[in-house]
């Protein structure tokens, strides 16, 4: 039986113990996480300035993600209720039909350098210094060589502006396993004065873009019909079409994907702030459309393909700060950026996958309002053994007031 089988019915002790069997995770790494993320101030203090405390959000884990015939145990960092649930469903079905195949470019972050009050041969002069321009680029990015990685190439454009013209210059590097923001940053302070000395003008922004178009990955998986059922999949393809066509229903559509995306990025201490700006900005490039596709093979399967910009890593940054965002990695179990990359782009598309089945069949409320209604359970101070009862009551009641939790709990406990 499989180890991780009727996880969401385990307390947390319990599972934590299949975490510590299954993927390894030591004592000291399962008091962190029973200590809510074990993040001390004085670390936090000097994460960030004007530290006061620290906030906290639930992880919560997917086990039996399939991803090209490998099983993950995924963790989500999260305070929406049903995204996990909704994954671990879409995950759960997709492994039954194989699982998801995936796969991501290499991980070339892009940087930018413009430079202003340029003459009009500026760009004729960045490409006949073109090769002088690479080479203390290459230097510049050499750290990044011990790792298989660094500089890639470099190019540049003229931009027409209500402030006159400016060329911008592009930078292309490999940053292997890191988000890269960094290297590229860095690269392109060192590389602005030599920019000036070549092409004249001033340099004004040196800064890489967050839209990592070198950098996607993409996953894909079917459905088979005899698994999700012919009924469900017209229905959900009636609400894709929904997306692909209503810029309004598109954003929110967009959004379920990125619940997934995110709560993966945060679990692992990336910056999804970088993820989402990539992402929104990727959705919008030809007007804003679906991050995915839903459509109907020859023999009426679903077919779900995704492909996102991801600028993520599996070290430098929080990544080495957080307690969790290791913890996370270990958990998950990949070897670098591009592999969680691709685990992020099977979740989004899970995570569509599971939105669109709900909403176009029953809805997402139902599922919702239980944990919304355990919740109040909770706060109106239920114990852990008496939160089934009061959600039970509750949903029966069809009633998910404080009052209504509150009135419940007392008559349990025949007050
Ligand atoms: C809620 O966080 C996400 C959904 O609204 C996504 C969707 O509508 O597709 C359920």
């Amino acid at each position: 039986m499989n180890a991780f089988s009727g996880f969401y019915k385990k307390n947390i002790q319990e599972r934590i113990e299949i975490l510590k069997k299954e993927r390894g995770i030591s004592d000291d790494e399962a008091k962190v996480l029973l200590d809510s993320g074990a993040l001390d101030l004085d670390t936090a203090n000097r994460m960030i300035e004007n530290v006061v405390g620290i906030n906290h959000l639930p992880l919560g884990i997917v086990p039996g993600f399939v991803i090209n015939g490998k099983e993950y145990v995924v963790p989500m960092c999260i305070e929406e209720p049903s995204v996990v649930a909704g994954a671990a469903k879409a995950a759960k079905l997709a492994a039954k039909c194989g699982g998801f195949t995936a796969d991501a470019d290499e991980p070339v972050m892009t940087g930018q350098v413009q430079l202003v009050g340029i003459s009009d041969d500026a760009l004729e002069k960045f490409n006949f210094n073109k090769e002088e321009i690479a080479v203390k680029a290459k230097e510049l990015a050499s750290g990044m060589e011990m790792y298989g990685g660094g500089y890639k190439e470099c190019e540049a454009h003229i931009l027409d502006t209500s402030r006159g013209k400016m060329l911008i210059a592009i930078f292309y590097v490999d940053v292997r396993d890191a988000m890269g923001a960094n290297t590229i940053n860095t690269l392109l302070e060192g590389i602005a004065p030599l920019l000036e000395e070549k092409i004249g003008g001033k340099v004004r922004l040196r800064i890489l873009t967050n839209l990592a178009t070198k950098r996607k990955a993409r996953a894909k998986c079917v459905w088979k019909k005899e698994v999700v059922g012919e009924d469900a999949i017209e229905k959900m393809l009636d609400g894709y079409e929904f997306a692909a066509n209503d810029i309004y229903r598109c954003c929110t559509h967009n959004k379920g994907i990125m619940n997934g995306v995110d709560a993966v990025a945060v679990a692992t201490g990336n910056d999804w702030r970088a993820v989402e700006a990539s992402v929104h900005a990727y959705a919008a490039m030809d007007g804003y459309k679906p991050l995915n596709k839903f459509y109907k093979d020859e023999n009426g399967d679903l077919v779900g393909e995704i492909e996102l910009p991801l600028t993520v890593g599996t070290v430098g940054g929080a990544i080495n700060t957080s307690p969790i965002a290791g913890i996370s990695l270990k958990i998950l179990d990949v070897k670098g950026a591009q592999e969680l990359s691709m685990v992020m782009a099977a979740v989004g598309l899970a995570q569509n996958f599971a939105a669109l089945n709900a909403l176009s069949t029953v809805g997402i409320q139902k599922g919702h309002m239980k944990l919304h209604a355990a919740n109040l359970a909770v706060a109106a101070g239920a114990k852990e053994d008496e939160v089934k009862n009061v959600v039970e009551k509750m949903v029966e009641k069809n009633d998910y007031s404080t009052e209504a939790a509150k009135e419940i709990l007392e008559k349990l406990r025949g007050g």
